[in-house]
């Protein structure tokens, strides 16, 4: 009987064995015990448990807040392998790959231990080791957790101490298991001035892949963010899901795979395209940070997550106030001189704005920048446009008490230019093919240390020189096509990788000499937006795109993952809608002009004075507040949403009326994150240059919140392209 037992036992351990399952049967006398490894925020858990008997690490739990972690090691052996390698028995997409050097195609991890740092109250680091038992490849997983944001951040580290160098074809930031009845999947996609179209789709089996293999430029058609909603669709209040991103400015992968037993796997990271990596033996490859919040109240709870997160820990300075500016970009193009730019410093000026931003086509001598097919990369100021230099403009900034920002693009290079002629080595191209040209341009090889250096100067000559200059506009044009580094000679592979890590070297070692300086993240639109740049970043341009009705949606998308202080929206002369729909739908991110002032009106003049006012009193509660979606243009001809500050005194609504159908009505909006006890008054604002307001107006009213939430407030016109702007106050 014994024997026959001790087969069985035998033969289901190989069974379950080969298909990547814990092996089954009863615990030996000498198993070390289950080891569980939780991490906490305030409302979620995420818990890992190494195995006994295998002394793999596993996923256990991941959602809201367990009342009894230890409950989980009488659980059923979890299969979800944390890290999940290739080569040996995982069946699914793995989190890494690798192989040896001495040619063996597999990796094994078992768990070594752990560690929990704690640098402060908020924060916990939480780090697990994992080792090949054959190979002296050690792998590190990071878990780091903001409890009061409810945000995790995971990334990976690998070390190897083979005696040659090892290959990684796969190296995720995250991976994460999910076991829910459905799954659906929101995904943001588009293209240049078409940003963040927001798609959802049920997941069904098999893979479904995000990803980019842009290289610069990279998110232009689909930016590294998700939400993944479990079971039902989500709504803005309602719904289990989780928000994800992945902070890195090159080609990035989301894979979802959805097994045979209807499991989850979600496997976030650099996208393995045309990247196998060697690392060299002792020397650590960094994975780039998948950051996540869990909510089970609806996308609204993990945006304000995320915002909160951005806000004290994702975007540089985060909590300190931006400036609102003019931009002479869609007023001049490149035809601007001396005289006409001092006029618009005036302009910045009369209005009541921080900052003149002077934007492409003040550089270049030999090969002016006067269109976009010359002189990129030539860093100088043009004599015939600004015989006096920058400097003058500086100063006559500073006499006028207005600041003075920048644009550059120092990634890239136009073959009309100086820098192309004297440096064809550091460009990047093909050898033995024709150079391939976007917007005229190509690309420089950062990861050359000589074009680091050249980049750094770019920013720090021009700081020296003119250290009034008190903000940047960093832009980037292009992605990356017969991408070859002559660097890099026989290491092409890495050229995706390499180059954005030293993008980031170069600002990191920027942000050290000029850590407060206000720079714009710019990519041609938003064609780079992700918080691994937001680190060296404190705003972004969200789209060339500034018709004011595209821009309800697009910065509706962007909402979801990042917060309004950083997203820049300008009012320009794009669309027919009225300046007040302009203003009012600028004015719920960062707000700027690129508009031509001097053809304003006094009418308008004077609105758009009493706008940027009204914008600068109540900055605080549109960058700090929290964000409630109330009416979602995907849904309804209008958008409806508001910010309300932390202590519940303050609030913002904007509403938006996109269309008006024949006998189609619009009903009162329930206000959110008010305090009900409290008693609120109703105030319109950027009431519109002839005084006229909607009717019927709930301007001059006061109600309690309870009343606001329950029953709500009529919000706006049936006019399409109407818009309302209320200032609720206690
Ligand atoms: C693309 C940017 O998105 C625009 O705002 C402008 O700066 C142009 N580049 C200038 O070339």
């Amino acid at each position: 009987m014994k024997k026959v037992l001790f087969i069985i036992t035998l033969i289901l351990t190989i069974i379950s064995a080969s298909v990547g399952q814990p092996p089954l049967g009863p615990p030996s006398a000498n198993q070390p015990p289950d080891i569980i490894i939780s991490v906490s925020t305030l409302n979620t858990d995420l818990v890992y448990k190494v195995n006994g008997r295998d002394r793999r690490l596993y996923q256990s739990y991941l959602g809201s807040k367990l009342d009894n972690i230890s409950e989980l090691k009488q659980a059923r052996d979890a299969e979800h392998l944390a890290y999940a390698t290739s080569g040996t028995d995982n069946l699914f997409e793995p989190a890494i790959r690798m192989t040896h050097n001495d040619g063996n195609p597999s990796l094994e991890l078992k768990y070594v231990s752990h560690n929990i740092e704690k640098p402060d109250t908020n924060i916990t680091i939480t780090s697990i080791l994992l080792k090949d038992p054959e190979y002296p490849v050690e792998v590190t997983l990071y878990i780091k957790s903001y409890a009061a944001e409810d945000v995790i951040e995971q990334w990976v580290e690998i070390v190897q101490k083979e005696a040659k160098p090892v290959t990684i074809y796969n190296y995720a930031s995250s991976m994460l298991h999910f076991d829910a009845n459905k799954y659906w999947l929101t995904q943001f996609h588009g293209y240049w001035a078409e940003e963040m179209k927001m798609q959802e789709n049920e997941l069904t089996s098999g893979i479904k892949i995000l990803d980019s293999k842009l290289g610069t430029r990279a998110h232009m058609y689909q930016t590294p963010v998700f939400f993944l909603s479990l079971n039902e669709k989500s709504d803005e209040n309602n719904g289990e899901l989780i928000a994800g991103t992945l902070g890195w400015s090159g080609n990035f992968q989301f894979v979802f795979e959805v097994d045979e037993k209807g499991s989850l796997r979600v496997i976030s990271g650099i996208n393995p395209f045309a990247s196998e990596y060697s690392i060299q033996p002792g020397k650590p490859f960094k994975t780039p940070s998948f950051i996540f919040t869990y909510s089970n109240h609806g996308k609204g709870l993990a945006s304000r997550n995320l915002h909160h997160w951005a806000t004290n820990y994702g975007i540089l300075d985060g909590t300190k106030p931006r400036l609102t500016l003019l931009n002479n970009w869609e007023t001049t193009y490149f035809n601007f001189n001396e005289p006409k730019l001092v006029g618009l410093l005036d302009d910045t000026k009369k209005m009541g704005l921080d900052l003149f931003l002077l934007d492409d086509g003040w550089f270049a001598n030999k090969y002016p920048r006067n269109d976009d097919h010359a002189g990129l990369g030539d860093w100088q100021e043009n004599k015939a446009k600004l015989p006096d230099g920058l400097g003058y403009l500086v100063k006559e900034a500073d006499s006028i008490g207005v600041k003075f920002g920048i644009w550059i693009e120092p990634e890239m290079v136009n073959p009309k230019s100086e820098l192309y002629e004297n440096h064809p080595e550091w460009i990047l191209k093909l050898p033995n093919r024709p150079e391939n040209y976007y917007r005229n341009q190509l690309v420089l090889d950062l990861t050359n240390p000589k074009v680091q250096e050249f980049v750094y100067n770019v920013v720090d000559g021009m700081m020296t020189k003119y250290p009034g200059i008190g903000f940047i506009k960093w832009d980037c044009n292009r992605m990356m096509t017969n991408a070859y580094s002559v660097y890099l000679k026989d290491e092409q592979s890495h050229l995706y990788i390499d180059y954005v890590n030293s993008l980031y070297s170069v600002l990191a070692r920027l942000r050290q000499k000029y850590p407060h300086l206000p720079v714009m993240l710019c990519s041609g639109g938003g064609g780079r937006v992700d918080y691994g740049a937001l680190r060296y970043f404190t705003e972004f341009w969200a789209s060339d795109d500034t018709d004011p009705l595209e821009r309800v949606y697009i910065q509706w998308g962007y909402s979801y993952f990042f917060p309004s202080f950083a997203v820049c929206n300008h009012i320009t002369s794009w669309g027919k809608q009225s300046l007040k729909f302009r203003t009012d739908v600028a004015m719920m991110g960062k707000m700027g002009y690129d508009i031509q002032i001097n053809g304003f009106t006094e009418k308008e003049l004077k609105f758009s004075q009493d706008a940027i006012a009204n914008y600068k009193r109540l900055s605080d509660v549109i960058w700090h507040g929290d964000l409630y979606r109330l009416i979602s243009p995907y849904e309804e001809d209008r958008a409806v949403l508001m910010y309300v500050n932390s202590s519940k005194d303050k609030a913002v609504l904007f509403a938006y009326t996109l269309n008006s159908r024949f006998g189609e009505t619009f009903n009162r909006v329930r206000l959110q994150g008010l305090d009900p006890v409290k008693t609120y008054n109703i105030r319109e604002i950027n009431v519109q240059p002839d005084g006229q307001r909607f009717r019927p107006s709930e301007s001059g009213k006061s109600y309690s919140g309870d009343y606001l939430m329950k029953i709500g407030l009529n919000v706006g016109s049936g006019a399409a392209l109407s818009s309302t702007v209320f200032e609720i106050t206690e």
